[in-house]
């Protein structure tokens, strides 16, 4: 038998819990899969007197980076502790002393994740990140290695368990977005600061790593258009359900013609769609492929072990290309250069509520205005509005065939000068076709 691989860990909270639980429990199926064992020698943490959830001999665990990173029998290191600024600096470090990476940080691989995979590359070392989107589905692998062959034309993803938890509390309970996110955080899926994760920040970093993956271009964060679920309101759920729509924050990337664009926006599924069928916290990948046509990964986005399963799913890879001696060999430079799509190359389908003068002709002057950009309606209804209908005020919900992007925001920008519209409550981008 080989002799046993030694693993670092930067960080012992949830997630690094896991990773130990996974080493000892799982030793027997590791040496089945590599021949050698797998152990931890040293883990970096802030506080040394802190509870833990797992016991490790206390002097494993160390405050000083360089324990870990500068000690010559590790030869792979599991980032687990979070944070950017430092936490690049150690991976960098890490590769000096040419040793193998691991991460499950979302956050620092949307920003720094070219810069830290070419710095790999020199070094001859790997840099694996499969939990840092979608937890323990193991979707970078399925794009890398299992839909390698394929063109990827689109992604869509449920990527945020807390703001899936959240709108499935709403929606089918009819929870107030308030209480719905303090259950969320109760239940340990949101972020300590929920904000990255209710204002599409999350979404948005996982967003930006599977789409450099699966189209082969350099996305970067910044390219992702994005917003959040903090403004939504139950009505729009409850009219979107009377529509056969169901409503998801949605991280969507599309490349056609060399062309990219990624959002993460709250979006009406239609009911058939497979994602409108993933419910509280999970989280699902729907990929549409040239050759492989529709597939959906589904499962835990967060979580100790569904996590750490992940993480250790790279330490494997990791190891098995040491054995074989191909570490550091993957291709890193992207094959496309990056081109945005334009506003006027982008299509959707929209659902505008509008609150409008309840009077002779409103509707024909509505109509008009999306006639003469050239935008027809699929469905449009009105509703009386309980309180204000004393002010003579209708609620109307428009739902578009598909238009452009473009054309959206110029009747967003007409609707304004529109004498009988008196608010625009809320649009949002339909995906699957409505229910008549
Ligand atoms: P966590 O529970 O907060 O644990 C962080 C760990 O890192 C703690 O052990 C902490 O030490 C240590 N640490 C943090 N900053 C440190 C520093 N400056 N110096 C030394 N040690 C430091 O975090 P987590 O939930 O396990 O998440 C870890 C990473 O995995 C993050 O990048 C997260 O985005 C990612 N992730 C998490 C999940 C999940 O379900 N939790 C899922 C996917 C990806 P102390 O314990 O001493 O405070
Ligand atoms: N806060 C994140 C979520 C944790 O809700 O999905 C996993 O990245």
């Amino acid at each position: 038998m080989e002799k046993n691989i030694s693993v670092g860990l930067l960080g012992l909270g949830t997630v690094g819990s896991g990773v130990i639980q996974l080493i000892e429990n799982h030793q027997e199926e590791l040496v089945h899969q590599l021949g050698c064992g797998v152990n931890v020698k040293s883990v970096l943490v802030r506080n040394l007197e802190k509870a833990r959830q797992v016991q490790v001999d206390p002097t494993y665990l160390t405050t000083n980076p360089e324990d870990v990173l500068n000690d010559p029998e590790i030869d792979v290191i599991i980032e687990v502790m979070g944070g950017i600024e430092d936490t690049r600096k150690h991976i960098l470090n890490a590769f000096e002393e040419k040793k193998h990476v691991v991460t499950a940080n979302k956050d620092l691989m949307a920003v720094h994740g070219p810069e830290l995979q070419n710095a790999a590359s020199k070094h001859g070392c790997d840099l694996f990140y499969e939990a840092s989107v979608a937890g323990g589905i193991p979707i970078l692998r399925g794009l890398a290695d299992g839909l390698v062959s394929d063109r990827i034309q689109k992604v869509m993803g449920i990527v945020n368990g807390t703001t899936n938890y959240i709108l499935t509390k709403m929606d089918d309970e009819g929870v107030s977005y308030e209480d719905a996110l303090k259950e969320a955080q109760e239940l340990g899926f949101a972020e300590a600061d929920p904000t990255a994760d209710v204002e599409g920040l999350d979404a948005a970093r996982k967003m930006a790593i599977l789409a450099r993956l699966a189209f082969s271009t350099s996305v970067d964060l910044d390219d992702v258009e994005v917003s959040g679920i903090s403004n939504l309101a139950l009505e729009d759920l409850q009219y979107g359900r009377k529509l056969g729509l169901t409503m998801k924050l949605i991280g969507f990337a599309d490349f056609q013609d060399n062309q990219v664009e990624v959002s993460v926006q709250p979006t009406f599924l239609s009911q058939e769609h497979p994602l409108s069928a993933v419910k509280n916290e999970y989280n699902a990948v729907y990929v549409n492929g040239e050759a492989v046509g529709e597939t959906m990964f589904y499962g835990p986005g967060a979580g100790s072990l569904p996590t750490a399963t992940a993480v250790m799913s790279d330490v494997v890879a990791v190891i098995k290309n040491k054995l074989l001696g191909v570490n550091g060999k993957r291709f890193v430079t992207p094959r496309f250069e990056k081109v945005l799509k334009t506003p006027d190359q982008r299509f959707g389908q929209y659902y505008f509520r509008l609150h409008v003068q309840d009077q002779v002709g409103a509707f024909t002057m509505i109509s008009s205005l999306f006639n003469n950009l050239n935008i027809s309606f699929e469905r449009i209804l009105q509703a009386p509005i309980k309180q204000g209908k004393q002010n003579g005020l209708a609620e109307v919900i428009v739902v578009t065939h598909e238009t452009t992007l473009d054309r959206c925001h110029q009747v967003l920008e007409k609707l304004k000068n529109v004498e009988v519209v008196k608010e625009l409550k809320s649009y949002y981008r339909i995906e699957g076709a409505v229910e008549q």
